[in-house]
């Protein structure tokens, strides 16, 4: 089982891909999570490049397809999603005969420095995501004060938030094989 990891954040030290990994580590045997990593290279979508949308955006869209699942990690700018983000799921709609998302198991999670965890951020991005036509895991995991969350090993250092993302990854992996078994 294949298992992409998308952060919403660009930047090297972000904790969302730190989160990611903290979810990595949590994965049954079997499964592996990819980082994608091209989510810079994507061009503001245009409506005109469609027909024949560049290099970058193909990759984003062979990887969605190439995956079984996908968990987005992501940050809260001005209560809202990146738009880095926002652009990729928009390329990832279209063409709307067959957008790469269409019934794509995904779940949202996300980390921010303030005391609610993005969670108008996830709250967003599970919506846009359910619009391009994803199965979105009606869950959040909102990582506060994300600069003290982790412990020395990468991992989350409140047990509950853990457990909450254990169970977010089960709920995800179910749908991705529900959806391998039709
Ligand atoms: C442009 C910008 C806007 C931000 N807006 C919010 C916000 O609305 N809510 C919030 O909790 N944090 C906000 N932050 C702080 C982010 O939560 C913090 O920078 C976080 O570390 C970003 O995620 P990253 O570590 O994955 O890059 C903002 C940060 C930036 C750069």
């Amino acid at each position: 089982m294949r298992l992409l990891g998308v952060s919403g954040s660009l930047r090297r030290a972000s904790h969302n891909r730190q989160l990611l990994r903290a979810a990595g580590m949590l994965l049954p045997p079997g499964v592996e999570l990819v980082e994608f990593d091209g989510l810079k290279t994507i061009p503001p979508f245009d409506e005109d490049d469609e027909a024949a949308p560049g290099t970058s955006v193909q990759a984003w869209r062979r990887a969605i397809e190439g995956a079984d699942a996908i968990l987005f990690a992501t940050p809260e700018y001005n209560s809202s999603i990146p738009g880095q983000l926002k652009n990729a799921i928009d390329w990832a709609s279209r063409p709307a005969a067959h957008p790469a998302l269409r019934n794509k198991p995904v779940a949202v999670i996300g980390a921010s420095t303030g005391m609610f965890g993005a969670v108008w951020s996830q709250a967003e991005l599970r919506k846009a995501l359910a619009a391009a036509g994803a199965r979105v895991v009606d869950r959040e995991l909102p990582v506060a004060s994300a600069d003290e969350a982790f412990d020395e090993h990468g991992q989350l250092k409140d047990r509950d938030l853990m457990l909450e993302l254990s169970g977010i990854l089960a709920e995800l992996l179910d749908n991705a094989e529900l959806r391998l078994a039709a």
